[in-house]
């Protein structure tokens, strides 16, 4: 039981000793690194032309243009990185769902959502000075699949194991998993593998909350990232079912009709780390306490109607665009074993389908030239 009068209300100053090395976390990174570069070498076989694809999260469900907003009035703490001023950005938004291989939306996995900012002026991460860009890449839930780099490794190897198997077997596969969720949500828990094989709700993705699930600096301080839909349209979306059984591209489908006559609007948030015990950064699988430490916003993303996935985009975004959690600014460097690990993955993954796809990967300085 938690005695709220022992927690700290202030932000925790960003300490090198809270940060340390995983046991075995050099053998983890190549184990990931190994496995992730095997699912890309499957799936291309499996696509016409050889077409690379990201190792995880290959289906692209929304290729969206908006804005990030930074709010007036930010107290100082939160004011920070790109939070800074209250300035207004152009946004590309990329929604998917884990696999690494095309399939059938009948087979519900969790959600992502990659978001890059473009024109972001400050000192840079390492290897991204010149750039104009501050990603944030998250997905539908408050915590990460496993605690640590080496049990991640092994989740991902079961899904490495279903890539490319007949997509018959893996939407029965899915079904089943599906029910086991829903016998175990029944009793209060969750089970990250099940969903992570096929066991997600089938639920309108635009009425989801994303998490950057593990934390990342805010400036001195620590924090984790989420992104919560707050328009009304979106809010009708929070767990609605969308029947997606006869539909392979259900969910681009749904985001495709949505944005034919609406505008979305997010609301980003910050949760600071205002006691390291509760809230640590080498464990993945805490989730930090909002009843200690809320989220708080610190800007909006809005959206217009538009035409949410198309062809052109695709080749544009899909193709030639990398999102990763280290493209960004020094003040919002990745923290953890897990960012750590997710540098040299995303690296390797977005290389390979570069030269699979014979297509230099681009960083944009505008989105002026993005195709509809
Ligand atoms: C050790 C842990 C992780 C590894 C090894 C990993 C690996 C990868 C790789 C290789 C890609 C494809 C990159 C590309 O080709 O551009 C990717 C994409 C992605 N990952 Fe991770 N990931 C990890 C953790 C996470 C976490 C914690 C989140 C969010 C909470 C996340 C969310 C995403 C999303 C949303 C994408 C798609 C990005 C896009 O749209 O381009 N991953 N991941």
């Amino acid at each position: 039981m938690l005695k709220p009068t022992l927690v700290s209300p202030f932000p925790v100053r960003y300490e090198a000793r809270f940060e340390h090395l995983e046991d075995d976390e050099a053998a983890t990174e190549k184990g990931l690194l190994e496995t992730l570069r095997g699912i890309s070498e499957k799936t291309a076989t499996a696509t016409a032309e050889g077409h690379g694809l990201r190792s995880v999260h290959a289906k692209s469900h929304g290729l969206l243009r908006g804005e990030l907003r930074v709010l007036t009035g930010l107290p100082p703490v939160l004011a920070q990185g790109l939070f800074t001023s209250p300035m207004a950005y152009p946004i590309v938004m990329r929604l998917s769902t884990i696999p690494g291989d095309l399939l059938h939306d009948r087979v519900s996995t969790p959600r992502g959502m990659a978001i890059k900012v473009v024109g972001v002026e400050g000192e840079r991460l390492a290897g991204t000075e010149g750039q104009v860009t501050q990603d944030f890449v998250l997905v539908n839930g408050p915590r990460f699949a496993a605690p640590t780099g080496k049990g991640f490794l092994k989740g991902l190897k079961l899904l490495a194991s279903t890539t490319n198997k007949a997509p018959g077997l893996k939407k029965v596969f899915s079904a089943v998993a599906r029910g086991a969720e829903k016998v175990i949500e029944s009793v209060g828990g969750e089970s990250t593998t099940l969903k992570s094989i096929g066991g997600h709700p089938e639920t309108h993705i635009l009425g989801e909350t994303f998490y950057s699930q593990v934390p990342m600096l805010l400036g001195p301080y620590m924090a984790k990232l989420s992104v919560v839909p707050v328009s009304p349209g979106m809010l009708l979306l929070k767990n609605a079912h969308l029947d997606l059984h006869d539909k392979p591209n259900g969910l681009r489908d749904a985001v495709l009709d949505f944005f034919s006559s609406h505008s979305a609007e997010w609301e980003v948030r910050l949760q600071l780390c205002t006691d390291i015990n509760l809230m640590p950064i080498e464990d993945a699988l805490a989730e930090w306490p909002e009843a200690v430490s809320a989220y708080l916003p610190v800007a909006r993303v809005t959206v217009p109607p538009q035409t949410a996935w198309s062809e052109a985009r695709s080749a544009v975004i899909d193709d030639t665009y990398s999102f990763s959690p280290w493209h960004g600014l020094a003040a919002h460097r990745p923290l953890g074993a897990i960012m750590r690990l997710r540098k040299s993955a995303y690296e390797m993954s977005a290389q390979l389908r570069a030269s699979q796809n014979r297509q230099a990967i681009q960083e944009p300085r505008s989105l002026d030239d993005l195709p509809d």
